[in-house]
């Protein structure tokens, strides 16, 4: 019998389809396997399901020498060096589309929660401190008619673009493989989507080039009243400078749905920002949409056992070797 690890629950009976056809071993904590539990558990195994928290290195690789296919509960494939997959003739897989528009929401939701200081106005309230409706109190920035900047025009930034519509907003694109004219949006460089943006919105994948792309340079460029919101990757940002530029009103807010490190410490000082929000990396946490993502996964999954090309593979150049 073919032996699969799958390092986390998934939701609902996602794996249901292959209990009794494979051995299956599933991590049962809520904290991902550490790195020795790993690389004992891939040893030996036909396959293996795995999370963004997962790191699944070169060492990983190996040790799982058996491996037909990788599958990652993940759109971003950051996590796994997808090169030394592709050496060890490994597809690896992953989970687009279904979480775009999910993703897209919750983008969405953070810059109105960050333009209009959502979470500030609800510490006001509950501590006490709201005596009268004062003309200055809390104020932001308007979303309607504002200019959202777009860093990264793949599914997801595309889909915030459409969303950008229906709030009459001019929407500028940053991304250097995009084809200009997407969604009725401008294409223009970086910088300029810094300087012209009320509203920054980060949809790029991690990449050597990418990180750290919003440093001091960057922060420093964008208006006084602007909002930075990261839904992709935490290492985009560096948290140095973000925390100096809010700390000293170089922008207005930011909000985080990812950061670097996840988990980003409780004690760390971008917490102690009323005008930084963070949550924890919930950009496609939705039921409908993590069962959606599950589906793609064991399918992928199912399709590397079975020797067939998978749906969604990050490596298709692997197939090329065989
Ligand atoms: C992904 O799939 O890459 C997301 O970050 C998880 O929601």
């Amino acid at each position: 019998m073919r032996s699969i690890f799958v390092t986390r629950k998934l939701p609902e009976n996602s794996l249901g389809r292959l209990a009794g056809h494979f051995a299956l071993t599933i991590w049962q904590d809520e904290t991902p396997p550490n790195r020795s539990d790993l690389l004992e558990k891939v040893a030996g195994k036909d396959a293996l399901l795995c999370l963004l928290t997962d790191t699944i290195d070169q060492a990983v690789i190996e040790a799982g020498s058996k491996l037909r296919v990788i599958s990652n509960y993940a759109v971003g494939y950051d996590n796994i060096d997808v090169e030394a997959a592709t050496k060890m003739g490994i597809p690896v897989g992953n989970t687009p589309d279904v979480l775009t528009e999910t993703t897209a929401d919750l983008a969405f939701a953070l810059i109105a929660a960050a333009a209009r200081r959502i979470p500030e106005g609800m510490s006001y309230a509950r501590e006490g401190r709201w005596k009268t409706w004062s003309p200055t109190l809390l104020l932001g920035t308007d979303l309607h008619r504002a200019t959202l900047g777009i860093v990264g025009m793949g599914r997801i930034g595309r889909a915030m673009a459409r969303r950008a519509r229906g709030f009459s907003m001019t929407v500028l694109y940053s991304d250097p493989g995009a084809a200009p004219g997407l969604e009725g949006a401008e294409k223009v460089p970086l910088e300029s989507l810094l300087e012209r943006s009320d509203l920054v919105s980060l949809h790029a994948p991690l990449t050597d080039e990418t990180r750290h792309m919003i440093d001091d340079g960057a922060l420093k460029a964008m208006k006084r009243h602007a909002v930075l919101v990261n839904t992709a990757r935490g290492a985009l940002v560096d948290h140095e400078a973000l925390h100096r530029a809010l700390a000293e009103g170089i922008i207005q807010a930011a909000a985080l749905d990812v950061t670097d490190p996840e988990p980003l410490p409780a004690d760390h000082p971008l917490h102690e920002l009323p005008n930084c929000l963070i949550i924890p990396h919930l950009g496609s946490a939705t039921l409908a949409t993590r069962t959606k993502m599950a589906q793609i996964a064991v399918r992928n999954l199912l399709a590397g056992l079975e020797g067939r090309r998978l749906p969604h593979c990050v490596n298709p150049e692997v197939y090329e070797k065989k």
